[in-house]
């Protein structure tokens, strides 16, 4: 249990505020999770629970590094793979599979398992492609730029794949492995908020977005999914979460039949 009291106002203000900068909706069950975060970010910042609270709100970086301890960054290898598999083959079919340079988007790419993940099939198939793979967190991006990873997150990953495309660590990195650079020099790893940038002024082949609207309350996934729309090529192939839906929102993707959590534009 924390012993940080924190009134009802105060979980509604800090609340608001997350919701604000980061689109994530934080329910009363959350209030826990709150208290132990605010507890860790004042031990960090030295600063007592009403100073903590009054520099929150008033520092933008503050926000950005609260908001790093409340998002669930929760992410594996080849993860939902069915849908990456299958736009994969769809590139992999197009006449001009040979010589185009394919553009990927992975818009809440976490510690990096999914850019690496979509990354090694990619280069299995002697595909030509760059991935622009962003997130809310600085922390996060900083792990997936290490690159380095417990094997157990690699358990979905067919062998061959892992033996070309990561190295194994040892001594104190014994039970880890390394994404070779071969792999990790085709991903662009930037800060990107889905709530408050504006989308990149490139066209992208292929957009992920998965498995963080489902943090997100339907009129947010609406703006971030028509934000994505226009970021995408037409034909292009729009990626989301096995446990999110466009279903009940406005939005103009094309679903793919037996293929749910896939869209085209
Ligand atoms: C559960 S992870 C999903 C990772 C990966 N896409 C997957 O499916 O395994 C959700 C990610 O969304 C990020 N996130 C949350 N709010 C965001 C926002 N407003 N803009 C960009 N990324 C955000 C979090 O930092 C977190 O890394």
């Amino acid at each position: 249990m924390n012993s940080i009291v924190l009134s009802k106002k105060q979980f509604y203000e800090l609340k608001e505020l997350v919701y604000r900068i980061s689109g994530i909706n934080l329910h009363e069950g959350k209030l826990e999770l709150l208290k132990s975060k605010i507890a860790k970010r004042m031990r960090v910042t030295k600063k007592d629970f009403k100073a903590y609270l009054d520099y929150l709100k008033t520092d933008e970086h503050e926000v950005v590094e609260f908001i790093d301890t409340v998002t669930t960054n929760h992410s594996f290898f080849f993860r939902e793979n069915r849908s990456i598999a299958y736009f994969i083959d769809q590139l992999a079919a197009r006449p001009d599979a040979g010589r185009k340079m394919f553009q990927i988007w992975c818009a809440a790419c976490s510690t990096g398992d999914e850019p690496y993940s979509i990354a090694v099939q990619m280069a299995a198939k002697n595909l030509r492609f760059n991935i622009l793979a962003t997130d809310i967190s600085h922390t996060v991006l900083a792990a997936a730029l290490r690159g380095i990873y417990r094997k157990d997150k690699l358990k979905n990953v067919p062998l061959p794949i892992l033996h070309q495309y990561f190295q194994r660590g040892s001594g104190k990195y014994n039970g880890f492995v390394k994404i070779k650079k071969e792999i990790a020099s085709h991903i662009r790893f930037e800060r990107f908020n889905l709530i408050t940038d504006p989308p990149p002024s490139e066209r992208f082949d292929v957009i992920s977005c998965r498995n963080v609207m489902i943090y997100f309350d339907m009129p947010t996934s609406e703006r971030v999914v028509n934000k994505l729309y226009q970021s995408l090529q037409p034909q292009g192939y729009f990626a989301i979460g096995n446990a999110e839906s466009l279903m009940n929102l406005e939005h103009r993707f094309k679903s793919i039949p037996k293929i749910p959590s896939l869209y085209t534009r």
